[in-house]
């Protein structure tokens, strides 16, 4: 990506970053070292460059925002204590939209595309924009690398 593609990007999520519940997510773990902050940023440079590769017709801030805030869950699942992180991968999709809804009144869309970013795990909560399919596999790309490269 060309530096004015990174210039586009911070100046559109530049309220996101001042917010101290997305800056919350640095607290929180994904999978192994990488906070939920990291990874979560990682989708959205993904999403992005996908989109741009494709030339794709889509609104960018809607992208970006529905990419950095697609785990916006706000809470540790490794430790929840109850058993109930068990469904984590199930239940996080729909606390992150609404948490997303609730704090920065993202659009039903960027709220679908938040909900549906687990297909096929939550099965009947598939994608239906552009937008939440590219999130959908560039979650799982990004998830693929920080697995993989996890010492
Ligand atoms: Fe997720
Ligand atoms: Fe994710």
């Amino acid at each position: 990506m060309r530096a004015e593609d990174y210039d586009f990007i911070e100046k559109e999520i530049s309220l996101l970053e001042s917010d101290p519940s997305v800056q919350e997510m640095r607290r929180f773990y994904q999978h192994g070292k990488v906070s939920t902050y990291v990874h979560a940023r990682r989708v959205m440079l993904k999403s992005y460059a996908i989109c741009k590769f494709f030339h794709a017709k889509v609104d960018y801030h809607d992208l970006l925002y529905a990419a950095f805030l697609h785990d916006f869950y706000l809470y540790d699942w490794h430790h929840v204590g109850d058993g109930s992180h068990r469904l984590h991968g199930f239940r996080h999709p729909k606390i992150a939209a609404e948490n997303a809804v609730a704090r920065f009144g993202v659009s039903s869309m960027v709220a679908k595309a938040i909900r549906t970013h687990m297909w096929p795990l939550t099965l009947v909560h598939i994608p239906t924009s552009r937008i939440g399919w590219v999130i959908c596999i560039a979650d799982k790309l990004v998830s693929i690398q920080e697995v993989l490269s996890r010492k």
